[in-house]
């Protein structure tokens, strides 16, 4: 007689583990109820409101015309890592090789993604600030990596604390991932502190993964440096960068990934069998993007500017405190006075008055008591926003 070992329907069993340790997508959900209505100001979704400047759009429609509806070199085009070579070597001063340290990538989310893949082992830890972009977690879970968060916390206005970092490392440490300008706290990192984070870094001999997508969306006195640049980091970092943000090309789905060659060398195996390459009209487009977007990039700078002034003094009227955020596009107020935890904040000021943010807990565990509410949106739309928000928080507060 056989004895039948008892199996979970396939369906229970199909997932991996890997997948099923990574809760669903606490933004979706609103997304998901947002559709469903009309009327909705939407500070949810973290892209710019502004269409990609005509330029761009021309030289992709140009592009299509042209015939250009083949793959590209795995790397993607070379007129695009030459261009993007000059650009960072301009811009920050650290030079990559065109033709074997920089890849383009569909989107920074693929880069994201290749990065983490293409260098954790299992158990690999990797130390991650908190709260921070949402996609970050599954990265490093997807590729059997494990997080140590280090939390950032409003009283210290979401600054990254170099000697919480250094105590978040352990001998299983393989890499630090740093995600700044911050979403969503619109934190950057003060000179002092990527410096003594650099320092840290090679004194531990670790990698570092950074994402730097929001570099061009700076305020204030803030000028933004690329991690690589600094002292001993270019050998161990990874950077990563994108034209969703600064370009207004969230669709045209284009980022990039620079690295050592050595390390180049192996993130492209996993991008050529996932991906092959980036899309060719997207990568025309974005080679237009950097050599005629210059007054463009600024154009929306200053707007977004000046719409977070209105947002953050808007909020902090209300009794909302908000945090000045000095990158990205996003403000991060404290709703608790409100008596709610964020996730019933957002659903109900969703359902009451038809504004959509996203909860703060979303983005780890020190983002609970905080709402996410971006301000790529127009002015006009962000002071309604605001009326709308106060009327509900009134609301909140008479409730007790
Ligand atoms: C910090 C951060 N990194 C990466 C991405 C993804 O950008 P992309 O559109 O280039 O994939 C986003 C998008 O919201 C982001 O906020």
């Amino acid at each position: 007689m056989t004895t039948e070992t008892f199996r979970a329907p396939l369906a229970e069993r199909a997932l991996s583990e890997r997948v099923r340790a990574v809760p669903p997508s606490g933004i979706r959900r609103f997304f998901d109820i947002l559709a469903t209505m009309d009327d909705v100001i939407s500070l949810g979704v973290g892209e710019p409101d502004f269409d990609t400047p005509p330029t761009i759009v021309e030289a992709g429609v140009a592009s299509l015309r042209r015939g250009r509806t083949h793959y590209t070199s795995n790397f993607g085009t070379i007129e695009l890592r030459r261009a993007l070579s000059d650009h960072l070597e301009r811009r920050y001063g650290v030079r990559y090789d065109p033709a074997t340290e920089i890849l383009i990538t569909v989107g920074a989310s693929e880069a994201v993604d290749l990065a983490l893949r293409a260098t954790c082992d299992p158990g690999d830890e990797v130390v991650l600030h908190e709260p921070s972009y949402v996609a970050y977690v599954p990265a490093v879970v997807f590729a059997g990596g494990v997080v140590r968060h280090v939390a950032t916390r409003l009283q210290d206005d979401f600054a990254l604390d170099p000697s919480a970092v250094e105590a978040a490392i352990t001998p299983r440490t393989k890499a630090l991932f740093l995600g700044y300008p911050c979403n969503p706290t619109g934190a950057v990192l003060p000179v002092d502190v990527q410096d003594e984070l650099a320092a840290i870094a090679v004194r531990h001999d670790l990698l570092v993964y950074s994402d730097e997508i929001y570099d061009r969306l700076a305020y204030g006195t803030y000028r933004h440096r690329a991690m690589s640049a600094l002292p001993g980091m270019r050998e161990r970092t990874i950077l990563v960068g994108g034209f969703s943000k600064a370009y207004a090309m969230t669709g045209w789905r284009v980022g990039w990934l620079c690295a050592p060659a050595a390390i180049l060398e192996g993130i492209v195996k996993v991008h050529q069998y996932g991906i092959m390459s980036a899309p060719t009209v997207a990568q025309d487009a974005a080679l237009t993007a950097l050599l005629e977007g210059e007054t463009e990039v600024e154009r929306m700078r200053a707007a977004y500017d000046g719409r977070r002034r209105l947002l953050v003094d808007g909020f902090n009227a209300i009794g909302l405190r908000t945090f000045e955020p000095r990158g990205a596009f996003y403000a991060f107020p404290l709703i608790t006075s409100t008596g709610l935890d964020s996730e019933t904040f957002a659903q109900r000021l969703l359902e009451e008055e038809h504004v959509a943010v996203v909860p703060g807990g979303a983005f780890g565990p020190s983002g609970e008591g905080h709402v996410r509410a971006c301000y790529a949106t127009s002015e006009e739309e962000l002071r309604e926003a605001l009326e709308r928000i106060e009327r509900f928080v009134e609301r909140c507060r008479a409730e007790g």
